[in-house]
């Protein structure tokens, strides 16, 4: 499947786009390809400003749908909203949450809802969407976004990590399974991004901005937009993710488990 997804004048969906790597992929959309959006989220005051923004700057046309994805009325509801009124080419499931501590004492409601936002609503989003594609016949693509955490055990995150492992996993098999259908699956799975995630776990008082394997949102989401467009199967942005990836392969996974462990273990 060589052809690159086209996005200029086409509709792409992003879920997240109120913050932190979905707000820069929907501006590397149009800014860079003048694609039109339809942005998901819960909080939509900030999407309905990043619609101005979008339109303004970029002429492109700009919608959103507030939404929450751990509700699965929300869920179903996005579906059809996003197509009664426009035709999607494209859909990038991005929103995700996670939490920093032992997974022990991680709450089973905020694990519950970690887990309907981050793999339940992915895999309904998907199977709604890809029908819907492969329908259309415009060799459209879905990307879904994981993390280097989906392809090492990262204690302390592990319920998170677990739920990323499905995501790459469930996507690159998906992938191959709609390969003849001309519509390209991509996952997508970059490392630490100076985000709100970081601030809102603690994580940002141990990986900060600018440190090495720190990416800044503007530049994971140019790779994120160009594997996309490239229709990559798998890609991790960044030498240092790359690299981790690379062990993640060659070497043991409890000798990986046991390193992450060292470097995410909370300070009492
Ligand atoms: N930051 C990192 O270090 C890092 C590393 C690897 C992978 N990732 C992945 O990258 C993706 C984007 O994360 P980010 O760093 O940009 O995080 P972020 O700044 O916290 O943004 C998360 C986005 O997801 C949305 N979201 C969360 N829960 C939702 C729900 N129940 N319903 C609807 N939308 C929801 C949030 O919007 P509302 O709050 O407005 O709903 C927000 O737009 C996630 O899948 C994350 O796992 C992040």
């Amino acid at each position: 499947m060589n052809q690159m997804l086209e996005l200029r004048g086409r509709w792409t969906l992003i879920t997240g786009a109120s913050s932190g790597l979905g707000v820069e992929i929907a501006r590397t959309i149009a800014r860079d390809h003048g694609g039109h959006v339809l942005l998901v989220a819960r909080r939509r005051d900030k999407l309905e400003a990043l619609c101005e923004e979008l339109r303004v700057r970029h002429g492109v046309q700009a919608a959103c749908i507030a939404a929450d994805l751990s509700r699965p009325e929300d869920v179903e509801r996005i579906f059809t909203e996003a197509t009664q009124a426009r035709d999607i080419h494209a859909v990038i499931l991005n929103a995700g949450v996670t939490y920093w501590g032992e997974a022990m004492k991680l709450g089973w409601s905020e694990f519950q809802a970690m887990l309907d936002t981050n793999v339940t609503s992915m895999v309904r989003l998907s199977s709604l969407f890809m029908p819907y594609l492969v329908e259309r016949g415009t060799r459209g693509g879905l990307l879904l976004v994981s993390s280097v955490a989906g392809l090492i055990p990262v204690p302390y995150q592990a319920a998170y990590s677990g739920t990323k492992a499905f995501v790459t996993s469930y996507g690159q098999c998906l992938g191959q399974e709609v390969r003849h259908t001309g519509v390209s699956v991509t996952v997508f799975a970059p490392g630490g991004i100076a985000t709100e995630m970081l601030d809102r776990t603690g994580l940002s008082n141990r990986f900060k901005a600018g440190d090495l394997g720190v990416m800044s949102p503007e530049a994971c989401a140019a790779h994120a937009v160009r594997a996309f467009m490239r229709r990559k199967e798998l890609y991790v942005p960044g030498l240092l993710n790359q690299t981790l990836a690379l062990a993640a392969k060659v070497l043991p996974r409890g000798f990986m488990a046991q390193r992450t462990a060292a470097i995410y273990k909370p300070e009492r």
